[in-house]
This record gives structure tokens, sequence and C-alpha cells, in this order.
């Protein structure tokens, strides 16, 4: 059975493609197969696990998958990223790539049935091929946001414990409320708020931590993930924190494999 879940928070910067790739990385490594859709035209979801469109030796996207409208199309475009085990054995993510060309779907949205286009690309291949897929989205509610909302089992909030960040997410949940039945998608449910970019355990973070519990009550995910700078060195190369043996990589290696063991426990909660 696959569970599929968008990741997203109309706040830009939050942290949303650092934790679709690193646990996109966690869940590979605990052995479980795992599909990224690539769903913003800043493609950073695609370079961070590797891969970069060439104009020279053009291939299918995300962006044409959407375009062609068809079911099943969606899998002529899948690509494989190589990542690595602790032990430095191979492991491998299945990926939807993105380019800039994605965001020509935008002014697509008002052909008939235009939201659910995600749904058809997947359509017919990924059930018996994948135990999550993560779907990374843009800094917005807009169209490309919505193919993915139309396309998930369920919503993960990534925010920023922080005013404007927290108010981003508060949409996120009030829009699939608003919005689920009106994507074709009613079941879709906000299965999670992933607390990412912890500067300080006291003060203004605490606060708004604490704030979070009672706008969304029992929804915060554990655990909370900390602001580390092996997270930029590992998004600058394109690689796994566990290819960082510090005591920071190790740290955050063992944050995502906790966040990993939550997203697995929320996922077999949700099929029973
Ligand atoms: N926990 C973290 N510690 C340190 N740096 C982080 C952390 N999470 C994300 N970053 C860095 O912050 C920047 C923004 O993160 P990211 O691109 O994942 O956010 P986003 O929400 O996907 O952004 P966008 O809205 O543009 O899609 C990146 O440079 C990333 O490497
Ligand atoms: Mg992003």
């Amino acid at each position: 059975m696959t569970t599929s879940y968008v990741v997203s928070n109309n706040k830009g910067g939050v942290g949303k493609t650092a934790v679709v790739t690193q646990l996109a990385f966690g869940l590979a490594r605990a052995g479980q197969k795992v599909l990224v859709v690539d769903l913003d035209p800043q493609a950073n979801a695609s370079r961070r696990l590797g891969w970069s469109f060439d104009h020279a030796n053009p291939v299918p996207t995300i962006s044409e998958a959407i375009k062609a409208n068809e079911n099943g199309v969606g899998e002529d475009a899948v690509v494989t990223c190589a990542g690595t085990h602790m032990d430095g054995s191979p492991l491998s993510i299945d990926l939807l790539p993105s380019r800039p060309d994605l965001e020509n779907r935008i002014s697509e949205a008002g052909a008939v049935g235009a939201q659910r286009r995600l749904v058809r690309a997947l359509t017919g291949w990924t059930d018996d091929r994948y135990d999550f897929i993560l779907i990374d989205t843009p800094p917005s509610l807009g169209h490309l946001t919505q193919l993915g909302l139309a396309a998930a089992d369920g919503v993960l909030i990534v925010t920023e414990p922080e005013f404007d960040s927290i108010e981003g997410a508060v949409r996120v949940r009030d829009f699939i409320e608003a919005h689920a039945i009106d994507l074709a998608n009613p079941s879709l449910y906000l299965a999670g708020i992933i607390v990412s970019r912890l500067r300080s355990q006291i003060g203004e973070h605490k606060f708004q931590i604490d704030g979070l519990e009672e706008i969304a009550p029992g929804k915060v995910l554990q655990p909370i993930i900390p602001e580390r700078s092996v997270y930029k060195d590992a998004s600058g190369a394109a690689a796994s924190i566990t290819d960082y043996r510090t005591a920071a990589g190790r740290t955050m290696t063992e944050v995502y494999d906790q966040l990993t063991a939550t997203i697995q426990n929320l996922a077999k909660e949700a099929a029973r």
C-alpha cells in the first residue's frame, strides 16, 4: 500500500524541500520504496537529489507529464537517484523531476479538470511500486500546489517556529478544510505539522511552538528539527546528511531517523 504526503506551506524558505529530501533519504534508509514528486518550478528537490535538466539531452519531466494529461504518463519521467546508507552501501530514491518550464502549466489551470492532472499522471503504476510518495510544492497555494493536494492522501505542513511561517501553516490548514472537496479529494487530511529550523528551546521559538499546539492540537510531530549548518552543506552538495560523519551530521541523521519512524507510524495509523 502506498501512502502519499504533500508537503506544503505558502510561506517560502521554511524548509519544505529540506524535509522532503532528507525524509526521502530517511525512509529509503529504513528500507522503504520512495517516490519524490517535485512540483516546484525552482526544482530544488530535484537538484538536491542530484538531478539536473540537460538542454542538450532533454528528457520528460513533471512539466511534460502534467501537460500530457494522460493516465499513467508520469512513469515515463521517473529517474532514479542514488544515496548511501550509514554504512556506505547504496540506496535509491525515485524522482519525478521538475524544471523551470513547469511555471507554464499554471496558465492551464482554467482547463476543465486541470487540478486532477497529477492524479492522472500517477494513475496505474505507483501503487505496487512505492511505500511512500512525497510531493514537494512551491511557496504558494496556487495551481501547482493544488495539483499536489488533489493527488495526496495527507498533508504535511512544514513551519519554522515563527509568526509569519505559522500564519502560512494556518492558511494551509484552512485551505484543506475549505477546498478538499473542490479538488475532488474529500478525504484529504492534515497528517501533521513538522517544525523546522529551531534555533532556541526557550524564548520566542518556544512561545510559538506552544501556540502551534493550541492552533492544531495533537498535530505537531516529533522530533522538532533544529537549525544546523550541516543542513545547508548537504543541500549545497546534493547529499544526504548521512554523508557527514561529524557530530552535527550524526545528530541530524538521528533526528531524521526519528522523524522517519514518526511518519511510518502516521501512515500505519491512517491505514487502520
Ligand atoms: N534545519 C535547517 N538548518 C539549517 N538550514 C536549513 C534547515 N532547513 C532548511 N535549511 C536551509 O534553508 C534554506 C531554505 O530551505 P528550503 O529550500 O528547504 O525551504 P523551502 O521551504 O523549500 O523554500 P521554498 O519556499 O523556496 O521552496 C535552504 O538553504 C536550506 O538548506
Ligand atoms: Mg522548496
